[in-house]
């Protein structure tokens, strides 16, 4: 018998991927560069479902049934384009290559361009969820053609995690959508983790609570509107103890936050399109900033006030501003969804997005279903926060949103996620921006000419000469 898809690349995730698969009935060849990882995956789990190893490339692709579905599970970068390398030539006309890492979505367009000459599917997708996830069910995000997803859908769809019954799958679009939409959905994974860690330090410094008062509340949250994986495992590890030391464990880890790259990509990305995605941007700086040791060892002696534990309703407050600036993030991360939807002619769903997202993957959250909703009523929302539910949430949410703010400046207490949110929030809102003096500065010094709120055409004044206005 031969295999409905294959696995090669059997780190966790692969490895987890592939028993999925197995679990749900499919027959799955397995390969690793090393045959060593792939024979004790089949010692250890071959009583989940059938597993075809295979040691070689060769032994791999002719043991798949076609058209060959070929998922690989490696490091983003050269040795994605390595494995690629070794299988291609192997492959033939209808087959497919599902990319199942964080790669970058325009090495996916490359990459399936490049393939698409030489007849094959290249079906970069993103997998969310982590090791758990991919076991027990993440959420896919797959790209490529259509053609590839008739073929491939089916069995992730099954692999995916559920929601009444309806997979956290979905075509998302051709070429580089499915990694593009991975990556965003990381950078608002960055952003959500940051508003998170701010409104636990708020409530720490400005709040005197302890960690594992502190993982209390976010129990209590996670009951509510904010409902999340996110706030769920942030009460585990707030509430987890080092057995070591017998001190709370978040005080015990060094607070320097690595990244990998999907989130800085995301920014980078972001500039490149023009949307504003200021807190998914603040999140990596923030990252990079608490990386920054020396930088902050040779400043630590700026002056500022020293927190003190402040009274009044700052355990709601906080709850009101961490809701609202989520919003915010995520009304962001859509916006560059949509807006490079448009710019590569993707025609991406958003409602479909936040539905695939409700569950199996990082960000999985109960307000994501508010999100299907907007987005359902109207596929061309402008943006998240002009939607109802959204505008009533973020209004009622943001005197208490602006007191957090002010609590946290006044205390000297970072809290540059919920800040930029706010400003993004009432820079949408303003209905005069000071941008009108940015255009008069760089029409003097450069002459770069300016609109006027009263008559078409573009200006400039003579600037030098008697300040006349001509035509630009
Ligand atoms: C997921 C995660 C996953 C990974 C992140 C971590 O959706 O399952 O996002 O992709 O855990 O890339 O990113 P950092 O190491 O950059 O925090």
């Amino acid at each position: 018998a031969k295999a409905q898809i294959g696995v090669t690349g059997l780190a966790v995730m692969g490895r987890n991927l592939a028993r999925n698969l197995a679990r749900h009935g499919h027959t799955v060849a397995v390969h690793n560069r090393s045959y060593g990882r792939t024979k004790e995956l089949v010692e250890e789990f071959g009583h989940e479902g059938t597993f075809l190893p295979a040691e070689t490339a060769e032994q791999f692709v002719a043991s798949l049934e076609r058209p060959r579905r070929v998922v690989i599970m490696v490091k983003a970068g050269k040795a994605t384009d390595a494995v690629i390398d070794e299988f291609a030539p192997l492959l033939e006309e209808g087959d497919m290559i599902v990319d199942a890492g964080n790669a970058h979505f325009a090495d996916t367009r490359r990459r399936e361009a490049a393939l698409k000459e030489r007849g094959l599917h290249f079906v970069g997708t993103g997998v969310s969820g982590g090791e758990e996830g991919a076991l027990h069910g993440p959420a896919i995000m797959p790209g490529g053609s259509k053609e590839s997803y008739e073929a491939l859908g089916p069995l992730l769809e099954d692999i995916a995690a559920k929601v009444d019954g309806e997979p956290c799958c979905a075509h998302v679009g051709p070429d580089g959508a499915g990694h593009f939409v991975k990556m965003v959905h990381n950078g608002i994974e960055y952003a959500d983790m940051q508003l998170i860690a701010e409104a636990y330090d708020l409530l720490r410094q400005a709040g005197g609570h302890s960690p594992a008062e502190i993982a209390e509340v976010f129990r209590g949250w996670n009951s509510g509107r904010l409902g999340s994986y996110l706030i769920e495992i942030t009460a585990e590890v707030l509430g987890h103890t080092d057995a070591a030391t017998g001190q709370a464990f978040v005080d015990v880890v060094l607070d320097q936050a690595q990244q990998k790259g999907t989130g800085s990509w995301t920014v980078q990305t972001a500039l490149d399109l023009g949307v504003p995605v200021s807190g998914i941007a603040e999140a990596v700086f923030a990252r990079a900033l608490s990386g920054g040791a020396s930088v902050r060892e040779a400043a630590a002696g700026l002056p500022g006030p020293t927190p003190s534990v402040v009274g009044g309703s700052l355990v709601e407050d906080v709850e009101q501003a961490l809701f609202a600036s989520k919003i915010v993030a995520y009304a962001q991360g859509f916006q560059q969804i949509q807006a490079a939807s448009a710019e590569y002619g993707w025609d991406i769903d958003p409602g479909a997005m936040a539905r695939i997202w409700r569950d199996g993957c990082i960000i999985r959250a109960k307000f994501l279903e508010h999100i299907r909703v907007a987005y359902d009523k109207a596929p061309e929302l402008q943006s998240l926060l002009v939607d109802d539910y959204f505008l009533e949430a973020v209004g009622g949410a943001q005197e208490a949103w602006r007191r957090v703010v002010v609590t946290a400046a006044q205390q000297g207490i970072p809290a540059p996620g919920f800040a930029t949110a706010l400003a993004y929030y009432d820079g949408l809102r303003a209905k005069r921006l000071p941008a009108a003096l940015i255009q008069g500065q760089r029409d003097f010094f450069g002459a770069h000419t300016y609109r006027r709120t009263d008559r078409e055409g573009s200006f400039h004044v003579l600037w030098a000469g008697d300040r006349s206005e001509v035509e630009g």
